[in-house]
């Protein structure tokens, strides 16, 4: 099974991936992260991308595409969760093109959708573990110890330079001019389940979950 989690930013694409990815076997290909991994490395492409990320625009699409592509070859057989990719019309239809040339197709874009002051506060509360990436909330999903991380005990933690308000307007009018008109490109197919993003993350699990057991009303 392929999906997309689809929202803007803030929505709880990267939460809700990361979970699947561990209760399911499936992989999550997040642009998001594979750009920031590029950065921390100083490769070329990394050095190309940071001005434009920390500005909150979007990357270029040929240089995500090639990022997915590259990845798409060594996932097997395994179903992939796409985390903040595609994000404009040209990325929707080179995903198409990139999954038929495997033999593969879509089955769910699930559409987050949360309130914007929401949006806001969820990215301003962000920060994750330096060592192994769990992400965390101030509010909303603090470390059960405080200073350390549940996962692997870790006591760093970092904070993505592009999580402060005024980047945080940028990408979301990004997402409204360039990402959210790819919906129609999917709904005529009958791919889109919407899924009200605003519930807890247990209760948004829960109707993912339920989306991709068939089980939905
Ligand atoms: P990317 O990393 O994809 O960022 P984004 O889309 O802005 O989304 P976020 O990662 O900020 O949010 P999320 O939906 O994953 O929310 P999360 O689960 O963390 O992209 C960053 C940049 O890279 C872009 O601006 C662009 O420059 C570039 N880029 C990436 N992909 C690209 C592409 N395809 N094309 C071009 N450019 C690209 O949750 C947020 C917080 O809320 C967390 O703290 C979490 O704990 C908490 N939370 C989650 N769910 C809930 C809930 N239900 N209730 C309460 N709190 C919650
Ligand atoms: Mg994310
Ligand atoms: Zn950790």
């Amino acid at each position: 099974m392929n999906i997309i989690l689809l929202g803007p930013p803030g929505a709880g694409k990267g939460t809700q991936a990361a979970r699947l990815q561990a209760a399911r076997g499936m992989i999550q290909m997040s642009t998001g992260d594979m750009l920031r991994e590029a950065r921390a490395s100083g490769s070329p492409i990394g050095l190309k991308v940071k001005a434009v990320m920390d500005a909150g625009e979007l990357v270029s699409d040929a240089i995500v595409t090639a990022l997915i592509g590259e990845r798409l070859d060594a996932t097997g057989d395994r179903g992939v969760i796409f985390d903040g990719f595609p994000r404009t019309k040209h990325q929707a239809e080179a995903l198409d093109m990139l999954l038929g040339e495997r033999g593969r197709s879509l089955d769910h874009v699930i559409e987050l959708e949360v309130d914007e002051d929401e949006l806001v506060r969820r990215i301003t509360g962000r920060f994750s573990c330096a060592r192994c990436g769990s992400g965390y909330h101030d509010a909303f999903r603090p470390t059960k110890v405080a200073g350390v991380c549940d996962a692997c005990g870790s006591t760093e933690f970092t904070r993505r330079p592009d999580d402060n308000e005024q980047t945080v307007r940028t990408r979301m009018a990004e997402y409204r001019a360039k990402t959210a008109p790819i919906l129609p490109y999917y709904r005529e197919r009958g791919l889109v389940r919407p899924v009200d993003g605003m519930a807890s993350i247990e209760v948004v699990a829960a109707e993912i979950d339920a989306v991709l057991d068939g089980t939905v009303v």
